[in-house]
C-alpha cells in the first residue's frame, strides 16, 4: 500500500489531520490499536476552545457540536467563602468555550472520514514505523489478520500519551523530554443529575480543589483533588457526595446529586518532548506533550498542532516548499509551552499542596483575589482559557 501521509493514531490529532488533508486533496491512511467502539466510548475531557470550535465549523464537522454543545461565556472561581464570576466573553471581546465531550468530537470526525471515503483502520496490531530518516518511511502493521506495509511520504505520530512513535526520535542526541509530576490526582465522576451551575466552578478549598463541570442537561461531570494512589472502590457514592459538599459549602454553591455511573482517577503530569519532528516523522498531540487537566487544554493543543501541520504539508504538496515543515517544531512549541504555563498556573493557584504552609494558602487567596478583581489579570486568564486564536 502507498499513501502520502501515514497517521498513527485515530484520536483528535490523527483524525482531524486526515480530515484537513482530505479537504486540500492530500491522501492519508489512519491506523489505531483500538476498536472504533472503544474510541467512540472512552470518556475524556469536554471543553473546546473558540479556535477548536471555529476549525470544526469551518471544515464542515461542526453541525452536532453547534446543536448539542453548550456555549459558556464565563467561569466561576470559588474561594474564601464566595463565588466569583469571570466574564470571559466580555474580557476577550466575544470569545467563549463550548462544552462538548471529546468522544463526541471523535464520533463526528470518524463519521465524516468514512463518509468521504477515508481509509481508517481500527484494531490494528504489531505497528512498526521504519526509516523515518529516509524520504520513504514505512508503517508495518497487522489488520484483520493480514500483514500490511504502508509506504508514505510522511509519518505522523498521533498515538497519544502511550506513544511508541516518540521513541523513534533518539533520546539525548536529538530528543529532550521535559517532565513534571504532581503530588495529587483528580477523582472524577459522571452522575445522573442536572447541572449544579450554569457555568463551570473551579473551587479552592482547604480540603482540596473541586471542579464542577457538566456533559448534558442530565449528566454532570465533577472532580475532586485526591491522592494519586486513591482506590476508586474505597469511595461509596455517599462518601463522594459528602466530600464534594464539604469542599463547596463555604462558597454557597449548591450541588444537585444523583446516581453516580462512572468513577475514575486521573493522574497529573506535565510533559513536553523537543523537537516534535525527526526526519519525516512529525509528532502531534499527546504523543509530544501532556498537560495536567486543569484548564482542559489537551484536546485543544492537539487540534492546534494539526492545524499547523496541515498548512505545512499543504505547502509542501503545492510547491515542494519545506519551510513550514522545518519550522513546525518551533511554531507548535510556542503554543505548547504557553498552555503548559497556563495549566500549571491554574493548577498551582487552585490545588492544595500537602507541604503548603499558611503562608502558601494566603498567597493563593491573594492570587485568586487578583484574577477576580483586576481586569488585566482577569483578561490574562480569560484569553488563555478561551485559547489563543489559531494562526
Ligand atoms: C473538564 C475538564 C477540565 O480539565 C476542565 O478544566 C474543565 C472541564 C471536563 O471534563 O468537563
Amino acid at each position: 500500500m502507498r499513501t502520502q501521509v501515514g497517521i498513527v493514531g485515530a484520536g483528535p490529532a490523527g483524525l482531524m489531520l486526515s480530515h484537513l488533508l482530505h479537504l486540500r486533496g492530500v491522501e492519508s491512511v489512519v491506523i489505531d490499536l483500538q476498536t472504533r467502539e472503544s474510541i467512540e466510548q472512552t470518556i475524556k475531557a469536554g471543553i473546546l476552545e473558540q479556535g477548536t470550535v471555529d476549525l470544526m465549523r469551518r471544515t464542515g464537522v461542526g453541525d452536532r457540536l453547534m446543536r448539542d454543545g453548550f456555549v459558556h461565556h464565563g467561569i466561576n472561581l470559588a474561594f474564601s467563602g464566595g463565588l466569583h464570576r469571570i466574564n470571559m466573553y466580555e474580557l476577550t471581546g466575544g470569545r467563549s468555550v463550548t462544552v462538548y465531550a471529546q468522544h463526541e468530537v471523535l464520533i463526528d470526525l470518524i463519521a465524516r472520514r468514512l463518509a468521504d471515503g477515508g481509509d481508517v483502520r481500527f484494531g490494528v496490531s504489531d505497528t512498526q514505523v521504519e526509516d523515518v530518516e529516509s524520504e520513504q518511511p514505512r508503517i508495518r502493521f497487522t489488520h484483520e489478520g493480514r500483514q500490511e506495509t504502508l509506504e508514505c511520504d510522511f509519518v505522523i505520530g498521533a498515538d497519544g500519551s502511550r506513544t511508541s512513535t516518540r521513541f523513534l526520535i533518539p533520546e539525548g542526541a536529538v530528543r529532550t523530554d521535559f517532565f513534571r509530576q504532581y503530588p495529587f490526582a483528580w477523582f472524577g465522576i459522571l452522575a445522573e443529575a442536572p447541572p449544579s451551575s450554569d457555568e463551570l466552578i473551579y473551587a479552592h478549598s482547604e480540603r482540596g480543589f473541586v471542579l464542577v463541570s457538566t456533559r448534558s442537561p442530565s449528566v454532570q461531570r465533577l472532580y475532586f483533588q485526591c491522592d494519586p494512589d486513591t482506590v476508586v472502590d474505597d469511595w461509596s457514592d455517599d462518601r463522594i457526595w459528602e466530600e464534594f459538599q464539604a469542599r463547596l459549602a463555604p462558597s454557597g454553591a449548591q450541588l444537585t446529586t444523583g446516581r453516580i455511573f462512572k468513577k475514575d482517577v486521573l493522574q497529573f503530569r506535565s510533559f513536553v518532548c523537543e523537537p516534535m519532528q525527526y526526519g519525516r516523522l512529525f509528532l502531534a498531540g499527546d504523543a509530544a506533550h501532556t498537560v495536567p487537566p486543569t484548564g482542559a487544554k489537551g484536546l485543544n493543543l492537539a487540534m492546534a498542532d494539526v492545524h499547523v501541520l496541515d498548512r505545512a504539508l499543504g505547502a509542501y504538496y503545492d510547491t515542494k516548499d519545506t519551510g513550514l515543515l522545518e519550522s513546525y517544531t518551533r511554531t507548535a512549541l510556542q503554543r505548547v509551552w504557553r498552555a503548559q504555563w497556563f495549566s500549571f498556573w491554574m493548577t498551582s493557584m487552585l490545588h492544595r499542596f500537602s507541604d503548603a504552609s499558611d503562608f502558601d494558602l494566603r498567597r493563593q487567596i491573594a492570587e485568586l483575589e487578583l484574577v477576580t478583581t483586576s481586569p488585566t489579570a482577569a483578561k490574562t486568564l480569560a484569553d488563555n482559557y478561551t485559547g489563543l486564536p489559531l494562526t
